[in-house]
């Protein structure tokens, strides 16, 4: 009776101009292909809140069989997710939470686990001391305030200190312009390495140190993406020290909804791991996922070429119908 139902997935994504996101919704069309039951739609909040309200909203009016939630700050979206799950809509969070438990089922990295990793690693370079200059995600997302508390226990009992916290909102320019604008202050506290809440962030920190003419300092950030710009090509190039992979987890994702749409049971919890990318194991990483993207390209084209093939059959058989040949 299924057979020829299909199911409409919504996902509220938080912003998407960054590359850390375009690979999330790369990984999702990709395992989407295995699933021609599921259509997918994106709304993109473009980092505002009532935005993000506003596009759930629509969704819910519009009708959705599951939604996907990645929620800009976690307590202003809490209630619009709240009141899907109400609606017997399954709900799927990814990334960035909501505060509430209300959901079916969470995939994601631990946030906490990744700045307590980060923090204990900071501990061995600066062999237990030294002042660390921190720079934040967006205050209000879930793996802002995780990260930031995750990397206070992983230095805790050290003489390592946090001298001071920039408010990065996740974003390259901002944390640049407000660094830039500390640094030139004139009397800011002495640091010996920056904390970056993410990989692009700890890049641009580096850059205006760089241009200031200030160091040498560490520079340590979160995500460690594959490609140009990424984590991995940075601490290729020895523009950061190190990085924690954060995958996006954006096929998992996409697995998920396919298990609950098929009313199969799934695991509320899925968590992904993080693991150090540093001077240690980069060459084999690089390798490994220069290979991963050839592959995942490769994965696209054959897809695209059976598309074609698809249509090209299905002309013919039009063809043949027509003449009564078939
Ligand atoms: C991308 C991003 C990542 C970060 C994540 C946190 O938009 O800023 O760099 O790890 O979001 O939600």
């Amino acid at each position: 009776e299924k057979d020829n139902t299909t199911y409409k997935i919504g996902f509220s994504q938080c912003v998407s101009g960054d590359a850390w996101r375009r690979t999330m919704h790369q990984e999702m069309y990709r395992e989407l292909s295995f699933y021609p039951e599921l259509s997918l739609e994106i709304k993109d909040a473009r980092g505002v809140n009532a935005t993000q309200i506003r596009q759930i909203r629509e969704f819910l009016d519009e009708g959705i069989d599951l939604l996907i939630v990645s929620p800009n700050e976690s307590e202003p979206i809490t209630p619009i997710v709240e009141e899907a799950f109400h609606d017997g809509i399954p709900v799927i969070v990814i990334d960035r939470k909501t505060n509430s438990n209300l959901y079916t089922a969470y995939v994601g990295g631990d946030n906490y686990e990744v700045g307590h990793t980060a923090g204990q690693y900071i501990r061995n370079l600066l062999k237990g001391k030294g002042r660390v200059l921190e720079i934040w995600g967006l205050q209000g997302s879930s793996p802002a305030t995780e990260r930031h508390s995750g990397l206070l226990k992983g230095v805790q009992g050290s003489d390592i200190e946090i001298v001071t916290s920039i408010q990065g909102e996740w974003e390259k320019d901002t944390a640049k312009n407000r660094l830039k604008e500390h640094l030139e202050s004139g009397e800011f506290p002495e640091f010996d390495l920056i904390f970056g809440h993410n990989d692009v962030m700890a890049i641009g920190a580096q850059e205006i140190c760089k241009s200031i003419g200030i160091g040498p300092k560490k520079f340590i950030g979160v995500d460690a993406l594959p490609g140009p710009y990424g984590g991995i090509q940075a601490v290729t190039d020895g523009v950061l020290d190190a990085t924690f992979l954060y995958p996006t987890g954006g096929d998992i994702a996409i697995e998920i909804a396919h298990k609950i749409l098929a009313d199969e049971q799934v695991v509320k919890e899925n968590i992904l791991q993080t693991a150090v990318v540093d001077s240690t194991n980069i060459r084999i990483m690089k390798q490994q996922t220069d290979k991963i993207m050839d592959q995942q390209d490769n994965i696209t084209r054959q897809r695209e070429r059976i598309h074609v093939q698809m249509e090209i059959y299905r002309n013919q058989r039009t063809f043949l119908f027509g003449f009564g040949l078939t």
